[in-house]
């Protein structure tokens, strides 16, 4: 199977419907790719690693090099799935040139096909220069974790008529320079239909609406691996009860020497 491409992504919407919805997930490490990847459509190498990996407080931390190398290991383990790589906080902002330099050695050190970034009217020079240069973006508007300073938390967005208008002036920007994706964070599900319904092409939804055009999750919330997660987030397994209870049998196990068995052990031949 050849490897899916942004063209594919972006065609999925035709005339203003998505007959398939696009199915996303976020992937940090190469093993996790290749589990995700045969159900997926676009693997996203989130910046999210900055809190699920790493234990960071926020994604502002993140580094150019840390998606890098989380990126090439998604590449790595995928072989279907788009692979789409966030540009960390203070890697974009500055200029379309910094954009350009950041986005370029993101595809280069890792293989990815197409980067995301945070920010609408105020970003979409910036996207039509990366594209223009080609280089695919996936927008991201509503609730952006990279201005969680500037936001003061990460509360659902577009309760008030001017930040709904915002988040829709947003979208539309990123669209008209070019972006392939737009996805939309965390917003009161009008504006998500409003936005899907308005913009040309892909929406794509987490805490937004089931009406997008596909459907975002950070997976290791999928998993159930935290116990605090975002009221959007549904959890399709106890994953952190599972990791748990193994570690409990082998350390019973292992203070009880029962572990390694007859099974775990090599003896001479004879
Ligand atoms: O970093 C991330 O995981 C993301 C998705 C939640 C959209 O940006
Ligand atoms: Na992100």
């Amino acid at each position: 199977m050849r490897r899916l491409t942004v063209p594919a992504i972006r065609d999925r919407k035709q005339d203003g419907k998505t007959e398939e919805p696009v199915v996303m997930l976020t992937a940090y490490t190469a093993r996790q790719a290749q589990l995700l990847d045969p159900h997926c459509d676009v693997l996203l190498v989130g910046d999210s690693l900055g809190q699920v990996i790493y234990g960071l407080p926020s994604t502002i931390p993140v580094t150019l090099e840390m998606m890098a190398n989380h990126a090439a290991a998604v590449v790595r383990g995928s072989y279907h799935s788009v692979v789409v790589v966030d540009m960390p906080f203070g890697s974009y902002e500055q200029s379309p040139e910094q954009a350009f330099d950041s986005a370029a050695r993101l595809l280069k050190e890792s293989g990815a096909a197409a980067v995301k970034l945070e920010g609408g009217e105020a970003m979409a020079e910036t996207v039509s220069f990366l594209v223009n240069r080609g280089i695919p973006v996936m927008g991201h508007v509503g609730l952006t974790p990279q201005a969680v300073n500037v936001l003061g938390g990460y509360r659902a967005r577009g309760r008030s008529d001017a930040e709904a208008e915002k988040i829709v002036a947003d979208a539309v920007a990123l669209e008209q320079a070019g972006a392939f994706v737009v996805v939309v964070e965390g917003v009161v599900e009008p504006i998500a239909i409003e936005v899907t319904e308005t913009v040309s092409c892909v929406v794509i939804g987490i805490g937004a609406s089931a009406k997008c055009d596909g459907q975002v999750l950070v997976t290791d919330d999928m998993l159930g691996m935290f116990e605090r997660v975002p009221r959007f987030v549904k959890r399709y397994a106890d994953m952190a009860e599972l990791v748990s209870d193994t570690a409990a049998k082998y350390a019973e196990e292992v203070r009880a020497r029962t572990f390694p068995g007859p099974e775990q052990t090599y003896q001479p031949k004879r």
